[in-house]
């Protein structure tokens, strides 16, 4: 019998993935055809939202409307037949190809932390444990001392995967041999990076990892009971991780006497309000105790005092879902993978200007050019690559340069930027540099908890000079004042969001100097996109009178008769810049200057 896989991940849903779904059903009883229609989360490849997948055969229709299901039932009615203008077309070579595996997209990335997403029902425990879940847990329970199951993590070489990279085995170590009867583990899911999605997709798709993570973080360290910090803002993930639990603790997974083993353990899910500073683990944990979000210095560490005062354990989703590969296939297993430093694979979201947006999972150790061009599909509409940005709202702006770089946590913070949670933004030649910094550090600016002041108002200084080199308004020595405040903002501030708000201003003075000089010196604006430094133009000696732009103009700021010249009123203009999108190529009469 086939099995239709329909993924009803967050995006896949904005996307009609439901729709997908109930048409699916309603054809299935209609012509009487027996199939497993299963509900899994996030397959990750976003740009082709909605996706059915037919399994055993591995076909992906991409794009699917409810309106082409029963082309869909009538191949699997006919069973070597493929639902012909419904699969997956490669956006560069436009070549039609069937089946995921040979989609370069998912054939590149090496999955082992996504790789129950998109395949497995997040809502049947069952599903989970036929695909080996939950193992990991009775290996470590039953087989191993807490000492051991710290051993294994510390040899594999793990790095937290929530921004720091900090040693996983290191941190479980020191919150193990902290004193105290009480300890807590924590899941950092607060994921508040802009266009970062992929701990809400593991959540959503794959919760039982995560639950298994936290199981044998909690049993290594000593800790009875945890809690998963979840911004309200992801209620799907939040319903799966619910109904996770409770079938986790009617199998015996979590509860007072695990598998027989004398360990108790609990995992509670805490909702929070959706701050991005939240997510620094000292403000995370005096939200939890109900107080305000703000950071507070360290040390004591968290592993030494953290919530109530007692020793926990803050981990991120993704390193969280990591831990049972290292107890079911070994230290070594993940120390091979990777780099010297960076053991293991990362998960990147990639959006911004490439061809196929979405989840990735590649080796540490990867070029940039590998993720963008050869996963991502390159830049789209034949225009120019300029940069990536990395690690999140305060990562920082690489040039193509550096694409073949290999990336890991070191080598990313040695070129001014940082891995971060996963978020990686490619940007075209259409992109400014100079305003993408403010674009930035406005969402930093607007983040902090404003309790340093070269944080709050170090920031607003910068993003004062930045929104007058965007207007024209610049002078060179701002540039000089920009290094200075971003020293002082990063030296003064006490958390991680302060720290590094000034990366994509040092990155893209660094990178991209001479934009900001255009923009300084000039008046103009490279990339044409600041407004201010832009203006509408019709070539009188191009414009056929066709009238396309006179209509489309929102702000009725184009004149002219039928079969005349028109001409733009500067004074009405908007520089929306439809006109110039709409005028046809033949003619090529709207100019930007
Ligand atoms: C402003 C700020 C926001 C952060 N947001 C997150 C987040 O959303 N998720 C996360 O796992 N870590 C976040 N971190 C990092 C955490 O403080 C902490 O390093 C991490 O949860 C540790 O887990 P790991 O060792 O598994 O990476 C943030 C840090 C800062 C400074
Ligand atoms: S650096 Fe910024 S966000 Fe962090 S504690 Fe200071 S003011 Fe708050
Ligand atoms: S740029 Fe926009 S507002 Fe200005 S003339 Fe063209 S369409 Fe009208
Ligand atoms: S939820 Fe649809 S691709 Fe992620």
């Amino acid at each position: 019998m086939k099995t239709v896989l329909i993924s009803q991940g967050t995006c896949c849903k904005s996307a009609g993935a439901d729709r997908v779904l109930a048409a699916m059903e309603r054809e299935l009883s209609e012509v009487g055809l027996e199939a497993i229609v299963k509900t899994p989360g996030c397959h990750g490849f976003s740009e082709i939202d909605p996706v059915v997948v037919i399994e055993p055969d591995g076909i992906l229709y991409a794009k699917v409307k409810a309106e082409d299901v029963p082309k869909i039932v009538q191949s699997l009615m006919d069973e070597n037949r493929l639902a012909k203008g419904l699969y997956y077309r490669d956006p560069v070579t436009n070549e039609g190809i069937p089946y995921a595996q040979d989609i370069p997209f998912f054939n590149k990335q090496q999955r082992t932390i996504l790789k129950n997403c998109g395949v497995l029902d997040p809502r049947d425990i069952n599903d989970y444990m036929e695909a080996g879940g939950y193992r990991a847990v009775r290996k470590a329970l039953l087989e191993m001392t807490p000492a051991q199951v710290v051993a294994e993590v510390k040899r594999s070489g793990l790095r937290g995967l929530g921004g720091a990279g900090f040693p996983t085995g290191k941190k479980w170590e020191m919150c193990a041999a902290a004193h105290g009867e009480i300890k807590y583990v924590i899941c950092n899911a607060d994921e508040g990076d802009p266009g970062s999605f992929q701990d809400r997709s593991i959540l959503e798709g794959d919760p039982h990892a995560v639950l298994e993570g936290l199981i044998l973080a909690g049993y290594a360290v000593g800790a009875q009971e945890s809690y998963l910090y979840v911004r309200a803002e992801y209620p799907l993930a939040i319903k799966n991780l619910q109904i996770a639990i409770d079938q986790a603790k009617e199998k015996g997974f979590i509860g007072d006497d695990i598998l027989g083993s004398g360990f108790k353990f609990d995992i509670k899910i805490f909702q929070g309000a959706g701050a991005f500073v939240c997510g620094e683990e000292t403000a995370l944990i005096q939200s939890l105790e109900g107080k305000r979000g703000m950071p507070y210095p360290r040390p004591p560490y968290p592993v030494i005092a953290g919530l109530h005062g007692k020793p926990t354990l803050i981990d991120n989703v993704k390193t969280l879902a990591s831990v049972r590969w290292i107890i079911n296939k070994g230290a070594d297993w993940l120390a091979s993978r990777g780099t010297e430093t960076s053991k293991g694979t990362a998960v990147f979201s990639i959006t911004g200007k490439v061809a196929n947006c979405g989840l990735v999972e590649v080796p540490m150790g990867i070029t940039m050019r590998e993720i963008v061009f050869e996963i991502g599909g390159g830049v789209p509409g034949g225009k120019k690559f300029k940069a990536v940005q990395t690690g999140g709202p305060s990562g920082g702006c690489l040039p193509g340069a550096l694409l073949d770089t290999a990336i890991d946590f070191d080598t990313l913070r040695a070129a001014g930027s940082m891995m971060g949670s996963g978020g990686m933004v490619v940007m075209d030649e259409d992109t400014c540099m100079v305003d993408t910094a403010r674009y930035f550090l406005d969402f930093s600016l607007k983040e902090s908890c404003g309790q340093c002041v070269p944080c709050r108002l170090g920031t607003m200084q910068m993003h004062e000079i930045l929104t007058r080199i965007t207007q024209g308004e610049g002078k060179m020595s701002d540039l000089d004042l920009l290094m200075e405040l971003s020293e002082g903002v990063a030296k003064g501030s006490l958390c991680g969001l302060g720290k590094t708000a000034p990366n994509p201003v040092e990155t893209t003075l660094r990178y991209f100097r001479d934009e900001y000089e255009a923009h300084i010196n000039e008046r103009r604006c490279p990339s044409r996109s600041c407004k201010a430094l832009i203006s509408y133009n019709i070539n009188a000696e191009k414009c056929k009178g066709c009238s396309i732009c006179l209509k489309a103009c929102p702000v009725d700021a184009i004149t002219g008769a039928k079969k005349e010249i028109h001409i733009i009123d500067g004074s009405k203009c908007t520089k929306c810049g439809i006109c110039l999108d709409v005028c046809p190529d033949a003619f090529g009469a709207v100019e930007c200057f």
